[in-house]
């Protein structure tokens, strides 16, 4: 009995935290990204046209609706400057919610 009651005692500490570790699929943000062609512009560590995902990552490290704002960025198509010209950032081609949030969390962990 006393066992029992340990084993469930662990397993309500140790759900959350599981849960925690798994926010986000890499392999599954990084097909998204390729779809989208994201890569042409950015890589995880190296500044290309656009900003390395590891300095995107630490820009908003601190920020409290940074999953917000990304996200808006990844969707709206906001003006950007790419070589010297004004263009609109590519937004990804697929609209679905869960896979871009996905993303943002992967980014986010880098
Ligand atoms: C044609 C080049 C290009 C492509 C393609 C591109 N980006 Fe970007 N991206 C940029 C540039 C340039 C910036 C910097 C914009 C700025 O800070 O004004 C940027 C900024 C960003 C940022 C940081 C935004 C911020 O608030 O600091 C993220 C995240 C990002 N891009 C993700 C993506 C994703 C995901 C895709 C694919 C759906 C993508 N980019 C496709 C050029 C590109």
């Amino acid at each position: 009995m006393r066992i029992a009651s340990l084993v469930i005692a662990l397993l309500l500490i140790a759900s959350p935290l599981a849960a925690q570790t798994q926010s986000y699929d890499k392999k599954k943000a990084q097909r998204t990204l390729k779809q989208s062609k994201c890569f042409n512009c950015h890589s995880v560590t190296r500044e290309k046209d656009g900003p390395s995902f590891q300095s995107v990552s630490e820009k908003y490290k601190d920020h409290p609706d940074a999953r917000h704002v990304l996200f808006d960025h990844l969707t709206k198509s906001p003006t950007i400057t790419v070589k010297g010209k004004e263009e609109a950032h590519t937004s990804f081609k697929t609209s679905d919610t869960a896979e871009i949030n996905n993303v943002v969390e992967w980014i986010l962990s880098n």
